[in-house]
């Protein structure tokens, strides 16, 4: 099954991506994640990437695009994939609609999580994440049992860098200039679903899980 998960920062597409990825037994692609790997690694793509992540902004297309045509043709996307946070841009859906059809594939799902510019704010600065595993937690809306503790495995939480107000209001100026237009090209395809991510986690899953069982 090949998904997409679209959302604004902070409605919850890489809390929920981890929880399908499980049911669905198919790889999780968040460009996100690939960047703050290779920021992490000091690699040159990573350099390039920081220049654009640290203020919030969008890493140009023709960097963003490679690393996800790369990833789409490793062996473990062959059954499927979940992309998450790609595309942000009208550039790069028609470059995906491209890779995959050079690999004779197609979208199934598009699931746009919806949740008020309002609450994103606070999902975003009281967001933490294991260093060791990269699981999600809230400091309110979904703690660790141990403060600062990874539940899954004892990891050490941290908080982003780019999870301040300053940047997360460049983030949402993004979002809404460049990726929400996005929301009518797949609506024009006919894939489209919205599920309300304002819900409780539990709630939101179980909405995703019946979209994509074809049930709702
Ligand atoms: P990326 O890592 O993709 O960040 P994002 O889109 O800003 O999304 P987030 O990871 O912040 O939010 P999320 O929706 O995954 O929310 P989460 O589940 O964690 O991108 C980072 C940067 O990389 C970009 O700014 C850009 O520079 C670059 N980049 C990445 N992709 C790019 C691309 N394609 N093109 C160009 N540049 C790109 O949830 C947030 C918080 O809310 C958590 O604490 C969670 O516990 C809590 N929460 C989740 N769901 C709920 C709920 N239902 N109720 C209450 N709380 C909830
Ligand atoms: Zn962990």
């Amino acid at each position: 099954m090949n998904i997409l998960f679209m959302g604004p920062p902070g409605a919850g597409k890489g809390t929920q991506a981890e929880r399908i990825v499980d049911q669905f037994a198919v790889p999780h692609i968040s460009t996100g994640d690939a960047f703050r790997l290779a920021m992490k690694q000091g690699t040159p793509m990573g350099l390039k990437a920081k220049e654009y992540v640290d203020q919030g902004l969008l890493v140009p297309d023709e960097i963003t695009n490679g690393i996800v045509r790369d990833r789409l043709l490793q062996d473990d996307c062959s059954k499927g994939f979940l992309l998450d946070g790609f595309p942000r841009t009208l550039q790069q859906a028609e470059a995906l609609d491209g890779m995959l059809a050079d690999m004779g594939r197609s979208l199934d799902h598009v699931i746009n999580l919806k949740v008020d510019r309002g609450l994103l704010l606070a999902r975003l600065t009281g967001r933490r994440i294991c260093k060791s595993c990269g699981s999600t937690y809230h400091v309110l809306n979904n703690p660790p049992k141990q403060e600062g503790i990874c539940d899954k495995c004892g990891g050490e939480l941290y908080q982003r860098s780019d999870d301040n107000e300053e940047k997360v209001g460049t983030r949402l100026d993004e979002y809404i200039s460049k990726t929400a237009p996005l929301l009518s090209y797949y609506e024009g395809k006919s894939l489209l679903r919205e599920v309300d991510g304002e819900q409780d986690i539990d709630v939101v899953t179980a909405e995703i899980v019946s979209v994509l069982r074809g049930s709702n």
